[in-house]
């Protein structure tokens, strides 16, 4: 029996924060912004913390398809900045909505976690032991940049986004069609950001002290997702077996309007098919994909039950990234 999403629903803080209000505590302008980012404003939030974004989120997907959380049989949560260690992000949100059914856990991938979410809950559903998974991308980024470094704060925003898989009642195909997912840990110094840890009473000193913010090789993973995403997009649409021209919309991840300008040129699909959002929301890492497939499907530009067929493309920290072809 065939899986589809049936609903989709994001979430961002209330806060607006335009590129002048940086330019109040940091040496930078709109202009910079606007020209090397693409970004012109972002959510951030006054004290809302992952869940509550990801349980906003989850809300707004089950109020739209109508169904109670208790019929929720599992929930993913894809996150960098999780509530704490433990409990996971996920739990926290099956007890804000009242999923008393459904197991739950989160995935770390960065800004690459909605797509590697996606295919987590793509085999479960494909098990055929679950009939309904809700799969969340959220991160609270403003709590872990370093808002005194102007290279990377004027880059994130908050929010998440998701979508419900639920089996049909009828034979029908799966709604991913493919997937490419990869990782390179060996370039994990790319981009980190740290928890901080209790320093236990028999830890070797060290010289150097470990930082807690997030710091990004800025240039090195421009270059990294100009060389590595073209190809997995290549990639996945071969092993659908289609060719570009039959992918609706490429939704890639968020991150800079001049990185979705030069995938577009490599890959050869016209930029007028890549969606985008980063104008308004900056780099909101694992809720970007999901929050913007929202957005589209409530402007009426991507509709579900068109069997349109959508391309999902995440890159981040880890290294990690990869693509997955979703059917409406
Ligand atoms: N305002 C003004 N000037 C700035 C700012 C700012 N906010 N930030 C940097 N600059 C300056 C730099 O100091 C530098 O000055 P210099 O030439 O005097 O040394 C100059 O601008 C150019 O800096 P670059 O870092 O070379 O600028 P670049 O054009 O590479 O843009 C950026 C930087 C936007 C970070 C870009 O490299 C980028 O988008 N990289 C990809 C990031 C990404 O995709 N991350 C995704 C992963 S996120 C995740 O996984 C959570």
């Amino acid at each position: 029996m065939g899986f589809k999403i049936t609903s989709t629903g994001h979430y961002v803080p209330s806060l607006v924060v335009t590129n002048e209000d940086l330019t109040e505590f940091l040496d930078t302008s709109d202009e910079w912004i606007h020209k090397r980012t693409g970004i012109s404003e972002r959510h951030i939030s006054t004290g809302e913390n992952t869940s509550d974004l990801a349980s906003a989120a989850a809300k707004k997907i089950l109020e739209k398809r109508g169904i109670s959380a208790s019929e929720i049989d599992f929930i993913i949560v894809a996150t960098m900045t999780p509530d704490a260690s433990s409990p996971s992000t996920a739990c926290l949100v099956q007890s804000k909505i009242g999923a008393d059914q459904a197991f739950c856990m989160d995935i770390n991938a960065a800004c690459s976690g909605f797509v590697f979410a996606l295919s987590t809950a793509a085999h479960y559903m494909k098990s055929g032991l679950y009939q309904k998974g809700l799969v969340l991308g959220a991160d609270t980024m403003s709590k872990v940049i370093n808002w005194e470094d102007r290279s990377t704060a004027v880059l994130f925003g908050d929010g998440a986004g998701g979508l419900l898989l639920e089996h049909g009642d009828e034979d029908g195909e799966d709604c991913i069609l493919a997937e490419d997912l990869h990782s390179d840990g060996v370039r994990y110094l790319a981009l980190t950001a740290n928890q901080k840890d209790v320093q236990n009473p028999f830890h070797a000193k060290e010289e150097s002290q470990p930082t807690y913010h997030l710091e990004m090789d800025g240039r090195g993973i421009f270059d990294f997702v100009i060389r590595s995403v073209p190809k997995t997009i290549e990639d996945v649409i071969k092993k659908a077996n289609l060719e570009k021209n039959d992918i609706s919309w490429v939704i890639a991840h968020q991150a800079n309007i001049r990185l979705l300008e030069a995938i577009s040129k490599k890959v050869k699909i016209p930029f007028s098919r890549f969606a985008r959002n980063i104008a308004t929301t900056g780099n909101t890492s694992a809720g970007s994909i999901p929050i913007l497939l929202d957005q589209m499907i409530e402007s009426g530009e991507i509709k579900l039950d068109s069997k349109e067929k959508v391309l999902l493309t995440g890159f981040g920290g880890g290294l990690t990234w990869g693509s997955i072809i979703i059917t409406l």
